[in-house]
């Protein structure tokens, strides 16, 4: 078919807003935020601008938008090495252990900053009474006094946060406030505007100088020039085929906005991903997706086969003489790998048995304390996972008296949950020098292969188990660093590769293409020249579930599997070019698809890369169903060549710094 382009005969020129600025923050989640206020403080007396962009409403955008009860990384008492350790034994030994050291080293100090800025945290009292947010903040002290929490787990803390996002952006929206007025910007902070594309510079292919997009509400395209860039704009949702289908359709565990625009932007510029074999495969309530934290740790729920057997004892030692030592201790995939056991010979539906739980805490708690914690039942799902408690109430269920049903979800792209796919950023220029990791450091922490653009939270890779508070630590840790390259390179000016015009055009190509052939047939939705968003998505979602190891074929895939898909998806890039869009919404849609097709690749072939099975629960390679370390103990990198387009992999030694 003709290639078609946009010269705006059939739909109309948008407005082209530019903009220009010192450090861009692509993204308005916990990173995005993070950076915001920490780059804030250090820009602003020198007169250096911050802009930050994120497609939607920053106060309930990202992952935390709902809320969320628990913060999952605190260190407290313990030491970074340890959770360095927890890190490395749930990723399955390959982590970037530099990354990780430093986020534990600096996590703290974003709880602290969230409680002072209002998030209520549970307290544990000097008399062992726990109590929650409200109740703590007047009785008990702040975390930064000495204050203790309620520990879920070793790293786990409650919260009670339905406000939790609300709280984040504030901060970080004071600081863009502050730096606005102090550089005398007219705006700074850009809400609904979706990026589609980074743009190189001019004199250098492998420097960032800019990023374009559009308003998902004006018809305005917007250009943004910046010195530096973070961009952390989530994971990756929706790039398989959800377990929900008909008016569940739309409910995913991970957050709907997440796209995979963090890794297909830098691909596309070329920068190196790391791992993006990775994914996440959350074991959740069923239909719901209500997380299962609080009720295995918390709670002290266990949950059973459906004739009562704990899966996780049953399989423990087969998983042993599959996996040897990385089966010591049960991370999250290899429970997933003991839950699927049972579900395959007909031992479903799984239950986590809430009613039992509550039968043992009947047994030390009074009537008062059991009241509580039933209203703490659905607190949990109402902070964070508001349709699971909307579940509950219409099946008549009430957790105290009856079990619910756990399913491994489909898989998610991500970096900072219980995952590490992502971009290979440069890491801590101490711990880096200290430990000879040459390697991992290219001058600035956290700047990926790409020179000024950084990443954080779900963008980067090798280093998960970061959650709602290390993204924002990390953040911060990018936003700090942003302000010293803008320091160190003032002699720079950004110039755009391209004109503008020409990035606009493309953007906007999918309405052109919509008005000029939506005549042609009856049905808008059925139409030889184009193909519009929700069919893209799923045939997208079709490819990847059935062969890139999706949950209905139970995670399981193959070299000769992979390179079917991959066949499939290179078509369905081709076809993409033909993506049509009535109203801005749909724009939205096409290009959220773009960016899932180029992560789903990366996915793809990173799969096909590895020649082992390294995370089984998460993914299996029916061609190679064992770890094996001998060979791939590494970090596996990927780099789209932006010369020719080819994919280029590479095998990065891993190096182990803190003892096991
Ligand atoms: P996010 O916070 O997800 O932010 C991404 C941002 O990018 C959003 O603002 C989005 O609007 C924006 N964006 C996306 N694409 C674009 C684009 N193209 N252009 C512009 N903007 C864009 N952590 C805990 O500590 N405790 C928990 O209990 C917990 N529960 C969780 C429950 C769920 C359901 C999920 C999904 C995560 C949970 N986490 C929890 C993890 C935590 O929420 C994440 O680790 C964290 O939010 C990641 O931060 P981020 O900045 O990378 O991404
Ligand atoms: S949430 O982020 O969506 O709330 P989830 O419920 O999986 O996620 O996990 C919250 C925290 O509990 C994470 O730190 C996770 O690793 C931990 N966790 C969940 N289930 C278990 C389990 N069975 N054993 C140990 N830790 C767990």
């Amino acid at each position: 078919m003709e290639k078609e382009t946009c010269t705006f005969s059939y739909c109309a020129e948008p407005e082209i807003v530019e903009v220009e600025t010192d450090i861009l923050l692509i993204g308005g989640g916990m990173a995005c935020c993070g950076a915001a206020f920490e780059a804030a403080r250090w820009a602003t007396p020198k007169g250096i601008k911050i802009v930050m962009v994120d497609k939607a409403a920053t106060d309930r955008s990202g992952s935390v938008a709902m809320g969320l009860s628990a913060i999952n990384t605190y260190m407290g008492e313990n030491d970074p090495a340890d959770y360095v350790r927890y890190v490395r034994a749930d990723l399955m030994g390959i982590i970037r252990e530099d990354l990780v050291y430093d986020l534990g080293r600096h996590v703290d100090d974003s709880v602290h900053l969230f409680e002072e800025w209002g998030l209520p945290i549970w307290k544990t009292l000097d008399d062992g009474k726990k109590v929650d947010g409200a109740e703590g903040r007047k009785v008990g002290k702040l975390l930064k006094d000495g204050g203790k929490p309620v520990r879920s787990g070793r790293w786990q803390i409650m919260i009670n946060g339905e406000s939790y996002k609300v709280i984040v952006a504030e901060a970080a929206k004071k600081a863009l406030e502050y730096n606005r007025q102090a550089t005398g910007m007219e705006q700074n902070l850009f809400e609904r505007v979706f990026i589609v594309k980074l743009i190189p510079d001019a004199n250098n292919p492998n420097r960032v100088a800019g990023a374009v997009g559009f308003s998902v509400r004006e018809h305005k395209a917007y250009v943004f020039k910046a010195k530096v860039m973070l961009l952390a704009a989530g994971g990756c949702v929706n790039v398989f085929r959800p377990r929900s289908t008909g008016e569940g359709m739309g409910r995913t565990w991970f957050a709907v906005w997440n796209a995979g625009s963090t890794y297909a932007m830098p691909a596309e510029l070329g920068a190196k991903m790391v791992l993006m074999e990775n994914r996440f495969v959350p074991a959740r309530f069923k239909d719901g997706y209500g997380p299962v934290g609080a009720w295995f740790l918390f709670f002290k729920a266990k949950a059973t086969n459906a004739i009562g057997e704990d899966y996780c004892a049953k399989y423990h030692d087969m998983l042993k003489e599959r996996y040897g030592k990385y089966a010591e201790i049960l991370g999250t995939c290899l429970r997933n790998t003991a839950m699927m056991e049972d579900m395959k010979i007909g031992l479903g539906p799984i239950w986590m048995r809430t009613d039992l739980a509550f039968e043992e805490a009947k047994k030390h708690m009074d009537a008062k304390e059991l009241k509580h914690l039933e209203a703490e039942a659905w607190e949990d799902f109402l902070d964070m996972t508001i349709a699971q408690a909307g579940l509950w109430a219409a099946n008549n269920i009430r957790p105290e008296e009856k079990y619910s049903e756990l399913m491994p979800s489909e898989p998610y792209l991500l970096g900072s949950h219980a995952g590490c796919a992502g971009l290979w950023t440069s890491g801590p220029e101490d711990i880096c020098k200290k430990h000879g990791l040459d390697e991992y450091f290219w001058g600035y922490n956290r700047m990926t292969t790409i020179d000024g653009l950084f990443t954080a939270g779900d963008g980067c890779g090798a280093s998960g188990h970061k959650f709602s508070s290390g993204s924002h630590a990390e953040g911060r840790i990018a936003g700090k660093e942003m302000v010293r390259y803008v320091l160190d390179h003032q002699d720079y000016t950004p110039t755009l590769a391209k004109d503008p015009k020409e990035y606009v055009a493309e953007i906007f190509l999918p309405f052109e293409i919509y008005e000029k052939y939506k005549n042609y047939t009856t049905d808008p939705n059925v139409n030889p020249h184009y193909i519009r968003p929700s069919m893209l998505q799923k045939r997208l979602q079709k490819i990847m579930d059935e062969y890139v190891a999706g949950a209905g074929y139970w995670y399981m895939t193959s070299k000769t599997m992979l390179e079917e898909g991959l066949r499939q998806l290179e078509m369905l890039k081709e076809d993409s070019l033909r993506m049509a869009a009535a109203d801005h919404h749909e724009l939205m849609r096409c290009w959220e698809n773009y960016h899932r097709i180029v992560a789903g690749e990366a996915h793809a072939r990173h799969i096909l890369f590895r020649e082992e099975t390294r995370y089984p629960g998460y993914y299996f390679r029916g061609d190679f169903p064992q770890i094996d370390d001998e060979n791939w103990k590494c970090f596996t990198v990927s780099r789209i060549n932006p010369e020719n387009g080819q994919w280029e992999f590479e095998k990065i030694p891993y190096k182990q710094i803190i003892p096991d």
